[in-house]
């Protein structure tokens, strides 16, 4: 499969929904938390893998802010996970850059003291970023924006007339990212589960079933095939798009 993909319409963005580590854990009769540990694995090897092909940004979403209400012993595992995982090492041997979008606050100090740690260690790096959105919320990212934006108004530093798509762009806490070519999401939901809503915009997307514990380079792969093999219209016409290739 990888001799199939065109290295130079390779995505630049790719935006993950990783989900399913609970479901491969239990019919393997374990523990959820097996699973997300599984899952760890799959990050590292996605990860790596982005990098040989030359993707610049990977954001996984690793825990949404509704995942908060999961029962505490799976929280806490996750945040563990968090913790233990996040080794340097690894960062500066491929030469990533790590990002954290989401609601910082809600994050146990540990976790995010380790957070800004790893940031700041690897902020150098510059093969790709890995962008994890942890304690995230698209909902909550807009609302953030728009209360920053209203109350710049207020205060005289915006003028209204003066609001454009790059206002909001701006004040997105992904502001530091084009937005994602591609969106996967494994583990067989066809849902978004309120990810990335204004940066997916014009995104493909592919959902796969998967369990992300299970997903291998050849799936990768496969998603970016996938997406090569779409026409990107952006409501224009198949005629004109073509037309606009041969120039
Ligand atoms: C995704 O796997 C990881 C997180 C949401 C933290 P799940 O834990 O949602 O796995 P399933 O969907 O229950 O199988
Ligand atoms: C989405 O998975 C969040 C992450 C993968 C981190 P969920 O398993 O929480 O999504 P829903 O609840 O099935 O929509
Ligand atoms: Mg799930």
């Amino acid at each position: 499969m990888k001799e199939l993909l065109d290295m130079n319409r390779i995505p630049q963005h790719i935006a993950i929904i990783m989900d399913g580590n609970g479901r491969w854990a239990m019919e393997r009769g374990k523990d959820r938390s097996f699973g997300h540990q599984a899952g760890v694995d799959a990050v590292r090897r996605i990860t790596s893998e982005c990098t040989r092909l030359g993707v610049k940004f990977l954001t996984l979403y690793t825990f949404s802010t509704e995942n908060w209400n999961r029962p505490a012993d799976e929280v806490a595992a996750l945040m563990g996970l968090v913790l233990t995982s996040l080794e340097d090492e690894i960062f500066m041997k491929n030469n990533v850059r790590f990002r954290v979008v989401g609601d910082r606050s809600r994050i146990p100090d540990t976790v995010n003291k380790k957070l800004a740690e790893t940031e700041e260690h690897t902020a150098k790096n510059d093969a790709m970023t890995m962008v994890v959105a942890l304690s995230y919320s698209s909902k909550l990212e807009l609302t953030t924006a728009t209360k920053q934006i209203a109350q710049e108004v207020k205060e005289g530093k915006l003028d209204v007339n003066s609001i454009t798509e790059e206002t909001i762009n701006e004040r997105l806490w992904t502001n530091f990212m084009p937005d994602p070519e591609l969106l996967i999401r494994t583990g067989g939901e066809i849902r978004i589960s309120n990810y990335l809503l204004w940066q997916i915009a014009y995104s493909e997307l592919y959902f796969c079933d998967t369990y992300w514990p299970d997903f291998m380079e050849e799936d990768l792969h496969k998603a970016i095939y996938s997406y090569q093999s779409r026409q990107r219209r952006f409501g224009k016409t198949e005629a004109q798009v073509e037309a606009e290739e041969k120039k």
